[in-house]
Parts: structure tokens; C-alpha cells; sequence
């Protein structure tokens, strides 16, 4: 089920920002430019951070957020209209966020049970069809066991084969249209004539594959065609209530414990590799259904293990994207048919996701499923062999090219820095660039200039300062995401911990915990819920917190509430293991802040601007923040300690 995160990860707050007639430079990690919300033409006081989608002017507006709150600012919606907007920009629909009414669930029951019906349809007109048997058996290599445990079948030739079976069965045509096992006619046709049926077999001679949910509900179908003529090789059930293809994964019903097990998942580019592979013995597989990967199902994934491999096929589209995917607009990632392996955004979305992505390629020319008929212990191998993106991605560009070629390097150069500057965790862009280095033989300090020429250069040396590297790291592996789930987890589940906790920052002189403590948008609307809980007094709190849950991110809540079954609210250590970690997370913004300024104050020193004071103002400010978050975790340290 897609979040507000979702539409977060889809949608790049650099274009965002852009297309609202913001010019935005390049700058390290980061982009600057003339804040639109105040009229400083001077001084480019506004700077957006592409890695956690965030923006924030540091000029007189001194006010800052996420792509919400950006939309909301610049076109004077409130929250809901924002959430709207963009949810269409990222191509996401809100209503199916919604979560489902009673009579709504019992008609999906319904469709769900339709289609088990029609497996068993599609299945005994399979084994009355030695053909096709014979091609599962004989060309695809698939055991009996395999295409009954899979439930593989048949769809006949016929255009009214489904009606015929199912009317009399009870199920209606409308049933069997919502269940996208029939398509609807064009208007027209049916005035014509009275008698005709208003819909169609949609599946028609073509190789029947059950998709089902995580939960091993029944969803929809893949078909394949038999005759190599047909189009399209493989047609799938449209979007129907209960089939959404951005939020399913093929296989992951029977893939999900071994997931677990082996705490690595792989994903492949077929249906037919996903029954080989499982076939095979290598049960951790599943694939997407000709879309590109969605976050969604990533997080779908992450829910069983971190560790996840693509295996891409040789020479597809999937592999290619990866490399397109780094000059292309990303808005091409969506586009169906195609799978979305768009370097960028998979990055993006395994520092969000905190998940460990690697890319396996496929030798030979060969599909995954002719790899391990070839040889089943390739795979391993192969799997094993899995490479992080940005190596990947290296690799890829430099195969067949000459690295002695200076313009070679450049373009290779070109292409992976921006990639490697995209990384949250300094270490990683530290290790990538070395090994780019080394790929293309050169200095690693020709590699910075590279990329960002004149500019930048200036600043980097203090930008990435050693040694405030060394201090930083535990702020800059942004382990944001982690901390403040945890957190919010907690509250959800005692939200009268709240005023405990307040009172505790106020003791350290602190301010008391607001929206602004959190950066994720999901978890900022759960504080505005568990906030409102404690200052009401009709209902018991935890009980206003499930009433008013947002139903856009329910899933969202589900996971925080799981992640924190364990806890014990009573412990009063856990009263202060959440200090600690709201005041570790104020301090790692305090940093972000104190940093920006340095360079917006160097900037405006070169350019004689008149904001100098300003930006010295507010990092004095952001330096004594700093200051008293930090006497408060001494303090609390020693506390924990007594
Ligand atoms: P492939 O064309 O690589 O098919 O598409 P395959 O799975 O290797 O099939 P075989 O081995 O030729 O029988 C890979 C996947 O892309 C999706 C399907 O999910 C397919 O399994 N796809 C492909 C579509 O959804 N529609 C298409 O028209 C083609
Ligand atoms: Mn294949």
C-alpha cells in the first residue's frame, strides 16, 4: 500500500522546486538559490537537500520542510490539497489509500473467490491441452508439481468461454469485469445489437499464471502467449481493486519465509524465472509485473530482510535503465513495460529504505531460467556475486570502452559522480570515489573537479572537512529514518509519554517536542495525532490515537506498531532512551544548519552581500543549540549511569 512517503520518493524535490521558477545551483550536496517565499534577490539564502527532500531558507523567512510543505507555501493550499497535487504528480491514488469499508472488503472477497474458481478453470483446460502441457513440460523444463503448486493453466480460444462457465454459477458479468477476467466492449458495439454480450474473454489461448498477494490472496493473472504471433507476449489483469501491479510482487506468497531465512531477497525479471528458480530450489525469488520497481514493493521486501539482489536480464530494458537512468528524467522510471532499474532512484531508495541493493547480471544472453537449467550452482555463484549499484553502474559504462581515453575517463567520470555525490553516508562516497580512481587511473582530486568545476571546488575542502568527518559520522549516516520510527512507535503506543517527555527537555532547558522534531511527513502527522490525544480529555489516549490514524498512511502505522511490540512503557529508561534520541536527532539538524551557514556566509563574504550578519545571527544561534544539546545528553548520560 503506497504512503506519503511513497509520493515523497517519487517525486524530485530539485524538479519541484525548479518548476516553481526557482533557479537552484549545485552546490556539494546540496542546491542553492533566491528564496521565493521573500523578495532577497541578493543572497542565495534558500537550499534544498535532495538526499531527505527537504528545503529551507536561511534569509528572513527562516522557515523550512518537506515537498508538502513547499506546495503548501508557494500555492497557499492547506495539507490535504497539497497531498492531493502531488499525489498526482507521483501517480499515486489516494482513494486506494483509503482503507476499505466493510462492504468493500466482503466484494473483494467475492472477486478473490471468483478467481480461485477460475484457476481451476484455466487449470483442467491445461491438462486437457497435451500441447501446452507438453511446452511447460518439455521446453520450459517444469515439473508436474511445480505448474500444479503454481497453479499455472490455460486460457482456451474463445471470446465468451468465462460467461458461459460463471453466470450460471451465480457470479455476475459486472463481477467478472471487475475481476478483469473480461474486457468491456466499446459502447458502440453493444447498440447494435441487443443480444450482444457487453464484454469478452480478455485471456485468450494464452499460458495462465495466478499472481496472488503476500498474504497468498488471489489478485489477478499474468498470461503468456502460445502463439509466437499474438501481442502482447504477456498480458496481465488491468488495475482492478484487487489488483494493483506497483504494489504486488509475483511470488512473494511462497518467497516471503525463505526471504526471511536467508535474509536476502532477489528479484527477477519474469514470472517464468520466478516458478524455475523456485523450482530450482532457490525460493527466495520474486519479480515485478513488467513495471518498473516501485518503492512499494521494496518496502514489501524490506518488511522480510534489507538485503535484496537484482538480477537483471542481459541486454533488457532493465539493464539498460539502469544506465539511462542516469541522464533520464525520472519520471520515465514509471513508465510501464519497462522495468524502472533507474540507478538514482534505487539509490535514493535504499538510503530511505536503510536496505542493501545489488545488481547481478546475467551471462550469456541468458534468461535466469536457462541459467540455472544450464547449471544450478551458477546462480549462487552469480547471486553471491552481486555488486552495489554505483559499482555496477561503473562497470557497466566502462565495458568494451578504451580507460586510457581521456575522454573516456571524463564521460565515465561524468556519468558516476553524480551518483557517488548522491550518497548519504560519507564512508560510501569515499570508498566509491576511491574506487573510481582507481578504475580510471586517475588522481582522486581530479575526480572532484571533474564534476563540479569552480564552484564547488572552493568549498568542498570545508564542506567535507576530515576532521569534522570524523566527529560527524554518527549524524551523517542518517540514521534518521530509524530513530525517529522508533520513536514515534513509542508514543503511538503511550502517548502520555508525551508530557513526560516535555517536561524532561524543559528541565534541560530545551523547548518542548513539536512537529518540526520530525522529518518525515507521516511521522509528523502521527505526532499531530498523538499530541491532540494528550490534550483532549474525552477518550482514553491510546484509544484517540487508533481513532484518528490517518487512513493515508495506515500502513505506516501498522509497521510502527509492530516494530515496537517489545517495549514496555512502563520502564523508565525508556523515558530517557527517547530523550536521548530526540535530543540526537535536534542535534543532527543543529549540525545540518550550522554547516549550510558556513558556506551561505562565505558565499555572501565574496560577494560583499549585506546578509553577512544574518547568517552569522543565526548560526551563533544554531552553535549555542548545539551547546546546550549537548551539556543535556551529558547530563542525561550520567543520569542513565547513577
Ligand atoms: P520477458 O519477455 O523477458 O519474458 O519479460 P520472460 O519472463 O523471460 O518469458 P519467456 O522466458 O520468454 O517465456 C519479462 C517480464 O516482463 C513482463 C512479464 O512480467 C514478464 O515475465 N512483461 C513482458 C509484461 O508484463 N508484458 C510484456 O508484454 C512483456
Ligand atoms: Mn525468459
Amino acid at each position: 500500500m503506497a504512503t506519503i512517503d511513497d509520493i515523497k520518493s517519487r517525486i524530485d524535490i530539485v524538479d519541484l522546486v525548479s518548476e516553481a521558477g526557482v533557479k537552484l545551483r549545485h552546490a556539494g550536496k546540496n542546491y542553492t538559490g533566491f528564496c521565493p517565499f521573500h523578495d532577497n534577490k541578493h543572497t542565495p539564502a534558500f537550499v534544498v537537500w535532495p538526499e531527505s527532500g527537504t528545503w529551507r531558507c536561511f534569509g528572513q523567512c527562516n522557515e523550512g520542510g518537506d515537498i508538502f510543505k513547499f506546495v503548501m507555501k508557494r500555492e497557499g493550499l492547506d495539507f490535504k490539497d497539497a497531498l492531493q497535487k502531488l499525489a498526482d504528480r507521483a501517480g499515486v491514488k489516494i482513494e486506494s489509500l483509503q482503507r476499505e469499508a466493510p462492504q468493500v472488503r466482503e466484494a473483494h472477497e467475492r472477486l478473490r473467490l471468483l478467481l480461485e474458481d477460475a484457476i481451476i478453470f484455466y487449470r483442467t483446460h491445461l491438462f486437457n491441452n497435451k500441447e501446452i502441457l507438453n511446452y511447460l513440460r518439455e521446453k520450459r523444463k517444469l515439473t508436474d508439481a511445480t505448474i500444479e503448486s503454481f497453479g499455472l493453466g490455460y486460457a482456451p480460444h474463445g471470446y465468451d468461454n468465462l460467461l458461459k462457465q460463471f453466470l450460471p454459477k451465480g457470479y455476475t458479468e459486472q463481477e467478472l469485469i471487475d475481476s478483469g477476467m473480461l474486457s468491456v466492449r466499446e459502447a458502440d458495439d453493444s447498440r447494435n445489437s441487443q443480444h450482444a454480450t457487453r464484454s469478452y474473454d480478455r485471456f485468450r489461448n494464452r499460458i495462465m499464471i495466478p499472481i496472488r498477494d503476500e498474504t497468498g490472496r488471489m489478485a489477478g493473472f499474468g498470461a503468456r502467449i502460445v502463439d509466437p504471433n499474438d501481442i502482447p507476449k504477456f498480458l496481465n489483469s488491468p488495475e482492478t481493486p484487487i489488483f494493483t501491479k506497483g504494489h504486488l510482487l509475483y511470488g512473494l506468497d511462497r518467497a516471503r519465509k525463505p526471504i526471511r531465512m536467508a535474509d536476502q531477497a532477489v528479484i527477477v525479471e519474469g514470472y517464468l524465472d520466478v516458478i524455475a528458480l523456485h523450482q530450482a530450489g532457490y525460493e527466495n525469488v520474486v519479480s515485478p509485473m513488467g513495471t518498473a520497481l516501485t518503492e512499494d514493493q521494496l518496502r514489501l521486501l524490506k518488511k522480510s530482510t534489507r538485503r535484496i539482489v537484482l538480477a537483471l536480464d542481459p541486454d533488457t530494458a532493465g539493464q539498460k535503465a539502469v544506465l539511462r537512468g542516469l541522464d533520464a528524467a525520472r519520471s520515465a522510471m514509471d513508465r510501464e513495460g519497462e522495468l524502472g532499474f533507474d540507478a538514482r532512484g534505487l539509490l535514493r531508495n535504499e538510503a530511505r529504505l536503510q536496505a542493501d541493493l545489488r545488481v547481478a547480471s546475467m551471462p550469456d544472453d541468458l534468461d535466469p531460467d536457462e541459467i540455472v537449467a544450464r547449471d544450478k550452482d551458477e546462480w549462487k555463484r552469480l547471486i553471491e556475486n552481486a555488486k552495489p549499484i554505483v559499482t555496477h553502474v561503473m562497470d557497466s559504462l566502462a565495458v568494451g570502452q578504451n580507460l586510457n581515453d581521456a575522454k573516456v575517463k571524463n564521460q565515465i567520470a561524468s556519468q558516476v559522480l553524480p551518483l557517488i555525490e548522491d550518497l548519504p553516508n560519507a564512508m560510501e562516497r569515499d570508498t566509491y570515489r576511491q574506487a573510481l580512481a582507481r578504475m580510471l587511473k586517475v588522481n582522486e582530486s581530479s575526480l572532484v573537479g571533474t564534476q563540479t568545476q569552480g564552484q564547488v571546488m572552493r568549498r568542498r575542502p570545508r564542506a567535507v572537512d576530515q576532521s569534522q568527518r570524523a566527529v560527524t559520522p554518527v549524524v551523517a549516516l542518517n540514521p534518521t529514518l530509524k530513530i525517529e520510527s522508533y520513536c514515534i512507535g513509542v508514543l503511538l503506543r503511550k502517548p502520555v509519554l508525551l508530557y513526560r517527555l516535555d517536561r524532561g527537555l524543559q528541565e534541560f532547558g530545551l523547548s518542548a517536542l513539536a512537529v518540526e522534531d520530525f522529518e518525515y511527513t507521516d511521522h509528523q502527522l502521527l505526532f499531530g495525532v498523538v499530541r491532540l490525544a494528550v490534550e483532549q480529555d474525552e477518550k482514553e489516549h491510546h484509544q484517540y490515537v487508533m481513532s484518528h490514524l490517518p487512513e493515508t498512511i495506515s500502513d505506516v502505522s501498522r509497521d510502527l506498531f509492530a516494530q515496537t511490540e517489545q517495549i514496555d512503557p512502563a520502564d523508565d529508561k525508556l523515558l530517557e532512551e527517547l530523550l536521548a534520541r530526540f535530543i540526537d536527532l535536534r542535534r543532527a539538524n543543529a549540525m545540518l544548519n550550522v554547516n549550510q551557514l558556513r558556506f551561505l556566509q562565505e558565499d555572501e563574504q565574496q560577494q560583499g552581500g549585506a546578509n553577512i550578519k544574518i547568517y552569522q545571527e543565526q548560526a551563533i544561534q544554531f552553535t549555542r543549540l548545539l551547546h546546550s544539546l549537548d551539556q543535556a545528553k551529558r547530563k542525561l548520560t550520567s543520569k542513565r549511569q547513577a
